[in-house]
């Protein structure tokens, strides 16, 4: 008997990545997604991939009865990665009731039904935004966590202190926090990616559409910063090395590994890449220069964030595997597939 796992959110884009790597590792895998920044076409990518279907239910985590009955017809559910979250961060400071209720919500409730479980194992997505502009780099995950500068940023730290007070009160739950810096790239197989569902808030979507002309320009937002090129600096990390990370805690908690029933991981390379070298990076694996200019900052940005991945290698037992190039060159490659 296989154990089963539910994926929240998992057409996304992180969320399809992580599916693929749990079916690799022998999960069966059930997947709850309101196609609300995804599409059911991701389900024959990974389909594609893998050869196995996950079991798909289109609902909306908002509608509390749907949890509940979901959780009945599915009590053989062992772990729960939760993805399924609005993660706009402009688009949070204008509609932050949208974000209050579709990230805090929807996880309050499926806590509510691991807690009936007689043991449940959860993961949940955090994000280094958590940190805000840390005072020391590498950041390590006892770096404070600052008030938050987006009401999707204050979703992740008030929903790390949910799980945490619910673990503190339910000893057959247990959950790990993963803060990802920033996932760029796309499966080798180029069957999944990031869906570009709108206008591109982040770097690399931007840049590999601007590459393939569907963008006049990227705009990089500010050169005056204090850094080597006086652009921002980032961790930008390979999907699928964030997707095996999933993995890994996962499989700590099954096999009851943690030391505690709450902990926390940074999930990057560890390595800061500025914007212009990542255009750079872009550029060689692309073999065609890209059209940018350099415009006002944006508001929000912090200057610089990399983690310090020390904790996720040696207790989690993993760590990135893929370079920039490799995760720019399979950006490229996706958005080259999408034509
Ligand atoms: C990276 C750098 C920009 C676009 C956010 C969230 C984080 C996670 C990842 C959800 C910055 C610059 C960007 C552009 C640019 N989201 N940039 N021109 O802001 O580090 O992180 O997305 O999980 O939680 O905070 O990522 O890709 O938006 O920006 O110059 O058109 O690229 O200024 O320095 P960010 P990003």
């Amino acid at each position: 008997m296989k154990d089963k796992i539910l994926v929240t959110g998992g057409l996304g884009f992180i969320g399809s990545h992580v599916v693929v790597e749990l079916q690799n590792e022998g999960f069966e895998v059930v997947i709850i997604d309101n196609l609300s920044n995804s599409s059911k076409d991701v389900l024959k990518g990974i389909t594609a991939i893998t050869g196995k279907e996950p079991a798909f239910e289109k609902f909306d985590l908002r509608d509390k009865s749907l949890v509940i009955d979901f959780f009945k017809r599915h009590h053989d559910v062992i772990g729960v990665i939760h993805f399924a979250a609005s993660k706009a961060v402009g688009e949070s400071v204008n509609l932050p009731l949208l974000y209050y209720e579709n990230n805090l919500n929807t996880l309050i409730y499926i806590l509510q039904e691991l807690q009936k479980n007689k043991k449940s194992n959860f993961i949940f997505s955090s994000s280094c935004t958590v940190y805000g502009q840390a005072d020391s780099l590498p950041i390590t995950e006892s770096a404070p966590v600052k008030v938050a500068e987006s009401p999707y940023g204050n979703t992740k730290q008030i929903g790390e202190e949910i799980i945490k007070d619910t673990c503190k009160v339910s000893e057959n739950l247990k959950a790990i926090a993963l803060r990802y810096f920033n996932p760029i790239g796309a499966h080798e197989s180029v069957k999944i990616g990031e869906l570009p569902i709108g206008t591109p808030q982040n770097l690399v979507p931007f840049i590999t559409q601007t590459g393939i002309g569907l963008r006049e320009q990227l705009s990089v937002f500010g050169d005056d910063y204090p850094t080597k090129d006086g652009t921002c600096v980032r961790d930008y990390i390979h999907v699928v090395d964030l997707a095996k990370a999933h993995v890994a805690a996962l499989k700590r908690l099954i096999n009851n590994d943690n030391s505690s029933n709450y902990e926390e991981f940074n999930i990057g390379t560890g390595k800061g890449s500025t914007v212009l070298e990542v255009i750079t990076a872009f550029e060689e694996v692309s073999n065609q220069k890209l059209n940018y200019k350099i415009v006002d900052r944006r508001a929000g940005d912090v200057v610089a964030a990399y983690a310090e991945t020390t904790k996720a290698n040696n207790v989690l037992g993993w760590k990135a595997k893929l370079s920039l190039k490799d995760a720019l060159l399979s950006a490229w490659k996706w958005e080259q597939s999408l034509k």
